[in-house]
C-alpha cells in the first residue's frame, strides 16, 4: 500500500502522482507498478504505470558502472495520461489517500556489464513519444555519472504532449524535440529526428518507448543501420505477473541474435516452437527490438 503525497496536473491531459511507500524495494529504470485505482467494481483490474522518479531524502539512484545496482527511496512518482475510466478516476486522488500498488515489476534497461546495456564507448540515444518519456528519467539519472553520453529525442503531437520535459532540461543532457503540429521543436515525427542521429552502429545504442507504430519504425531503422536497439512495450495488462497471458507479444524466429548471444525465450508458459510468445509484464517490458515479430504489430 502507498499513500498519495500529491496528484498534480502538469499538462492538459497529464498528471504527476507522488506516493510514499514504506519498504520500497530497489528499483531499476524501466520497471513499472500495477495500481488498483478503486475499491469499487469498475475498473476492477489494476493498471500499469512506469516508475518515473524515486522520491525521498537519501533516495539512492542506480548509478551505472558504480557500486549501486538499484535505487532505494521512500516513494515513487508516476506520470499518467488521462485516456479512460481508470486514469480519469485517478485524477480524484488526494494527498493522504491510500493506493494499492504492486511492484516494482518487469525487467529494466540494463546496467553496464549486462546484456543490453550501454558500454563505456557508446552513446545512448533515448527516443520517446509522449508518455513514453516515463522510463527515461531514471535511466538518464542512472547513466548521468557514468561518462556515457546521453541524447534524448522527444516527440509529441504538440507542445502539450511533452510531459516531464522541464525535468530533463534540468539534467543538462542533450535534447531534441519534435511535434507533429510544429508547436515545439522541429515539425514532424520523432523518428525523423532519429534518422539524422544514427551515425555509427558500433558506438551507439537506441532505447525507445512510445506508441507501437513509433517503436516499429524505430526498430526498422535500427535494424537497417545495424544499431543495437531496445524497446519498452506497453501492451494492455490484467495481472502484471505473468499469470493471465493477457499481455503476450509474438517473438520473431526465436533465433534472434544479441551482442553476447544470451537472449533466449524465457517464458516457461509456452512451448519453444519457432513462433513463441513472451509476456510483456514478466519477460519485459524491455525487449531487444530484434526479438519482436513486428509484422504482427
Ligand atoms: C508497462 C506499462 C507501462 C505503462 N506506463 C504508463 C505510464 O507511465 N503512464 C501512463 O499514462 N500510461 C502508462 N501505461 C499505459 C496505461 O497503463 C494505460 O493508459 C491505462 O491502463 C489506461 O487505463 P484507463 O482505465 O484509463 O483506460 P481504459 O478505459 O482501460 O482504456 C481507454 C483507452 O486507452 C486504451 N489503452 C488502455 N491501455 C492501453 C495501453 N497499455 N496501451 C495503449 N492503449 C491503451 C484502450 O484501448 C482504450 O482505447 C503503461 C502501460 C504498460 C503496459
Ligand atoms: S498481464 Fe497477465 S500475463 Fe502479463
Amino acid at each position: 500500500m502507498a499513500k498519495v503525497l500529491y496528484n498534480e496536473k502538469i499538462l492538459p491531459f497529464y498528471y504527476k502522482l507522488g506516493m510514499s511507500w514504506e519498504g520500497l524495494p530497489a528499483i531499476e529504470p524501466g520497471q513499472f507498478v500495477m495500481l488498483r485505482i478503486t475499491e469499487n467494481a469498475a475498473p476492477l483490474l489494476r493498471r500499469p504505470f512506469g516508475i518515473y522518479k524515486i522520491l525521498g531524502q537519501g533516495a539512492s539512484l542506480p548509478v551505472r558502472g558504480r557500486t549501486q545496482t538499484g535505487g532505494k527511496g521512500q516513494g515513487v512518482e508516476i506520470i499518467y495520461k488521462v485516456v479512460g475510466k481508470g486514469t480519469g478516476l485517478m485524477t480524484n486522488l488526494k494527498p493522504g489517500d491510500i493506493v494499492d500498488v504492486l511492484g516494482p515489476l518487469g525487467n529494466s534497461f540494463q546496467p553496464i556489464g549486462r546484456v543490453g546495456a550501454a558500454r563505456q564507448n557508446q552513446r545512448i540515444i533515448m527516443a520517446a513519444g509522449g508518455i513514453g518519456i516515463v522510463p527515461f528519467y531514471l535511466l538518464a539519472k542512472s547513466y548521468q555519472l557514468s561518462g556515457i553520453s546521453l541524447k534524448l529525442l522527444f516527440g509529441g503531437r504538440g507542445k502539450d504532449d511533452l510531459p516531464g520535459l522541464e525535468d530533463f532540461k534540468k539534467l543538462g543532457i542533450e535534447i531534441k524535440i519534435s511535434t507533429q503540429d510544429g508547436s515545439a521543436g522541429e515539425k514532424g515525427l520523432v523518428t525523423e529526428l532519429l534518422k539524422s542521429e544514427i551515425r555509427n552502429p558500433k558506438s551507439e545504442i537506441i532505447y525507445a518507448c512510445g506508441a507501437k507504430a513509433m517503436l516499429k519504425a524505430v526498430a526498422k531503422m535500427a535494424e537497417d543501420a545495424n544499431t543495437p536497439c531496445y524497446v519498452s512495450l506497453d501492451n494492455a495488462m490484467a495481472c502484471g505477473i505473468g499469470a493471465c497471458l493477457g499481455c503476450a507479444v509474438k517473438i520473431g524466429s526465436g533465433k534472434w541474435e544479441v551482442e553476447s548471444g544470451e537472449s533466449k525465450p524465457t517464458s516457461h508458459l509456452l512451448p519453444p516452437t519457432s513462433q513463441i510468445y513472451k509476456m510483456v509484464c514478466k519477460d519485459g517490458p524491455v525487449f531487444n527490438a530484434r526479438e519482436i515479430a513486428w509484422e504482427e504489430i
